[in-house]
């Protein structure tokens, strides 16, 4: 090993990670229209994905980039050679409200939507009394943390029915909204959600709600690195998220926004120095004991790298890719397609189903036969395959999958 390099190892040398996204942001600084395919397969490049793979479920886990490995490795061997980095609190935070909107100081990272949710339903003051409104399309993730606090404490939970594939934002409002009664204590929907990538009109909930007295939750574990975003715009006091899904961040990385109104307020249910020093606002929630910080690496070189790309870019192809795949399930015989045609109700996923298949026998014929990785959304009895597309898919993927489930379509 160069002397250099073992400076590095030791703590005393600058962090590699940083010039690599540095090389990068000069060779992508340009170009990447959705169709710019030389572009982007440059950005195919930075990922470990193998050539032969089709991986279409960024809707369950987003593959880091090097950049993001590198980072989240560079940062565990400082630790493991006794010169922990630490976190960079106010670095981390300013990328994130570059990236998502919001104001750096509402931030807090914990490991997941799961967590996130359950900060929330467990730190708010709930009683028999209330109500909690939710959906018939919100993944475990953001529903079951309600459901443990209604069970031990007594809120009732209501599910709107959404429908599907959604005809607009008024019908999603209406659908929500006609759940709500005067009991409402707790909105919490999704921005996205899980089972066929709907967008739901969260901002004009939130206005409602607000004026309704009613708290609103988002489970946004989907669009941060979807699509564009201003977190704090969209008026919600709560928006939980899964960076490591579409933001690419190592396995384990969450994120909570708290409103300003909150952060001084909510109770923490997990309690370490300073959670009741309430002059330290959301940062009281980032007071966790001792924990994987070299995800918290990884999450700050995923933001960089996708400000590299620039979330109108990143959007823009993500949805090409996705119009792609969705016209031409369209075409299919027997493809049932359950998300919305609308644009505006629509972001990075499809979900269908195809008659006379079932979805996880398709789904285990794609991952073996052709290593296809895509999701089934078993939950609610729903049945449907369902596709995510992201930056360092192309369109001969999309291609090969389609003409791959119209085979299996022909079968029946
Ligand atoms: C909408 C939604 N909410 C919550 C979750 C749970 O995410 P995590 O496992 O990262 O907590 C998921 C995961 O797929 C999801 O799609």
């Amino acid at each position: 090993m160069d002397r250099r390099a073992f400076v590095g190892l030791l703590g005393g040398g600058t962090l590699a990670w940083p010039k690599a996204l540095q090389a990068l942001d000069g060779v992508l600084a340009r170009g990447g229209a959705p169709d710019d395919e030389a572009y982007w397969a440059v950005v195919r490049a930075q990922f470990l994905i193998p050539p032969d793979r089709i991986y279409l479920n960024n809707g369950t886990l987003g593959p880091s980039p090097h950049v993001v490995v590198d980072a989240t490795a560079e940062h565990a061997r400082r630790v493991a050679a006794t010169y922990p980095p630490g976190v960079h609190w106010d670095d981390l935070k300013q990328a994130m409200a570059a990236l998502v909107g919001g104001d750096p100081e509402g931030f807090v990272f914990p490991r997941n939507t799961t967590e996130a949710m359950s900060f929330v339903a467990g730190g708010l003051e709930l009683d028999p009394e209330d109500d909690v409104v939710t959906t018939d399309h919100e993944h475990i993730g953001g529903l079951e943390p309600w459901r443990m606090v209604s069970a031990r404490r007594g809120p009732t939970l209501t599910v709107a029915r959404l429908p599907v594939p959604a005809p607009s934002s008024q019908a999603l409002l209406d659908a929500v909204w006609g759940a709500v009664t005067p009991a409402t204590r707790v909105v919490s929907v999704s921005h996205v959600t899980f089972t066929n990538g709907t967008v739901l009109p969260v901002a004009a909930l939130a206005r409602r709600c607000s004026e309704a007295g009613v708290i609103l939750t988002v489970d946004g574990a989907h669009p941060p690195g979807m699509m564009e975003l201003d977190v704090g715009g969209i008026g919600a006091d709560f928006y939980a998220s899964s960076p490591h899904k579409w933001l690419l961040a190592p396995q384990g990385t969450g994120l909570l926004y708290l409103a300003e109104r909150w952060r001084a307020r909510l109770w923490p249910v997990l309690a370490s120095g300073g959670w009741d020093d309430l002059s330290l606002g959301a940062q009281r929630f980032n007071h966790m004991g001792t924990f994987d910080e070299s995800r918290l690496a990884g999450l700050l070189a995923a933001a960089e790298f996708m400000q590299v790309l620039g979330m109108p870019r990143v959007e823009a192809r993500v949805r090409y890719l996705r119009d792609r795949l969705q016209a031409a399930l369209e075409q299919v015989p027997g493809v049932t397609v359950v998300t919305p045609a609308h644009e505006e109700l629509r972001a990075g996923m499809v979900s269908f189903r195809v008659d006379g298949v079932a979805s996880l026998d398709l789904q285990a014929d794609l991952a073996r036969t052709h290593k296809v990785r895509t999701r089934v959304i078993s939950e609610y009895g729903y049945g449907w395959m369902r596709l995510s597309t992201h930056v360092y898919n192309h369109p001969a993927e999309i291609e090969r999958v389609v003409e791959l489930i119209a085979a299996a379509s022909r079968r029946t």
